[in-house]
């Protein structure tokens, strides 16, 4: 009988402790979990360190940075006469600058010539460029340079909604690019300037190719044209040298809801990054990372590099919403955590509004960007430091180079 009751208290024994365990499991278990799925994000985490950024990063700069003003006294050596100009030899030179370093030489007096050149140099063959998906034209220019023409498709104004690499390319963007590099004193983008009156130039180019554009340009999508029917663009000195191009570790899956690896798998990708790619060019990636987040040129799915160096070409696809900050673009910086001590310095040298002070004293400037978007770019290098900020507290100290 005691036998019995004892069987039965036992039982009783298991049958509330298995009630009190699957209450557990469905109750705590599943809560604990939420708590693991409310861990902030890299993203909040940045966005937490820019709450608090110290003040060094929003005062003007100590020493003064001349690159730039060097740039701007020689691009304005020049006579503006054409007929003055050996333009076989200017663009020799101009094609000599070309190193592992720089695609320009920032130093020289030539600088204006070569760019009175590019934006007046009469035009003597067009070529659709069938590189890319995009309409662009390959002009070549008197002394037998070629230029990439890439025409303004959309107002200053407008803002591209949806994904980072939506819309068409931003002439602007273009521009905008190369004078980024001369700022961040990386002249790693070709010569890109604004040319204007494409349409009287083209009457002088094939009747063919001409016809070409027109009907690309009218049937797609009207190009803007101002109101004497000429088209504005970007003219890009097309370097004579030979690149390599290689797939971005850090490409998009251009398919919505569907993620690339380095997304996935945000905490651990740049050590498989580091595996395969020499130092060098990681960090080449991480400065581009900057570059493009600056401009929020987010469709570099390849890059080109030339003598080993990533160089930044195809930057049309900045520029497109003043409003949106695609953080992702420094996932090269936030997920690796080391940066080049001259980008450092060169990024500190653009506190304070210095950035910004830097950008309007850069020629036509106004024509292609808005009053937002040079507040945006301002935004963003604080979002840079804040990724700097977020590294030095997040991750282990030695992975951290400056
Ligand atoms: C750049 O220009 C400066 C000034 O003319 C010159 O001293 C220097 O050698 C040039 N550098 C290159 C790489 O051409």
């Amino acid at each position: 009988m005691i036998r019995r009751r004892n069987l039965l208290l036992i039982a009783l024994l298991f049958f509330t402790l298995f009630i009190l365990t699957t209450n557990y499991l469905l109750i705590i278990l599943p809560s604990s979990e939420n708590e693991v799925r409310k861990e902030i994000t890299t993203e909040e985490k940045i966005y937490q360190e820019l709450e608090k950024l110290p003040i060094q990063y929003k005062q003007r700069p100590l020493i003064e940075e001349k690159t730039t003003d060097i740039f701007l006294e020689n691009i304005r050596k020049t006579d503006k006469k054409l007929e003055s100009l050996n333009l076989e030899q200017l663009w020799r030179e101009a094609n000599s600058w070309v190193s592992k370093t720089q695609l320009l030489n920032l130093s020289s007096p030539s600088l204006g010539k070569v760019f009175f050149a590019l934006k007046n140099a009469k035009i003597i063959k067009s070529d659709v460029d069938t590189r890319g998906t995009q309409l662009k034209l390959l002009l070549t220019l008197e002394g037998d340079q070629q230029v990439v023409f890439k025409p303004k498709w959309y107002e200053k104004e407008r803002i591209i909604e949806g994904p980072v690499y939506a819309g068409k390319d931003r002439y602007g963007s273009e521009i905008i690019g190369f004078y980024l590099s001369v700022i961040l004193k990386r002249p790693l983008t070709p010569a890109s300037l604004q040319r204007d009156y494409l349409i009287p130039l083209l009457k002088e180019i094939t009747e063919l190719v001409y016809m070409e554009s027109v009907i690309f340009v009218k049937k797609e999508d009207p190009v803007c044209e101002d109101q004497n029917s000429f088209i504005n663009g970007a003219v890009i000195f097309n370097i004579k040298a030979s690149l390599s191009n290689y797939r971005s570790p850090w490409q998009r899956t251009y398919k919505k809801g569907k993620k690339a690896h380095w997304q996935e798998f945000s905490d651990a990708y740049c050590k498989t990054v580091k595996e395969k790619l020499p130092k060098k060019r990681v960090y080449d990636l991480i400065d581009t990372s900057i570059f493009d987040f600056l401009i929020q040129n987010g469709d570099r799915h390849h890059y080109e590099t030339f003598d080993d160096t990533v160089i930044w070409l195809d930057n049309g696809k900045g520029l497109g919403n003043p409003n949106v900050h695609h953080i992702d673009i420094l996932a090269p910086l936030y997920q690796c955590c080391i940066l080049r001590r001259e980008t450092w310095k060169a990024l500190l040298g653009l506190t304070g509004g210095e950035l910004r002070k830097k950008l309007e004293s850069m020629p036509d400037i106004n024509n292609f960007i808005t009053e937002d978007h040079l507040k945006a770019i301002e935004a963003r290098l604080l979002i840079i430091f804040a990724t700097i900020e977020y590294c030095k507290h997040y991750k282990e100290a030695d992975h951290y180079l400056l």
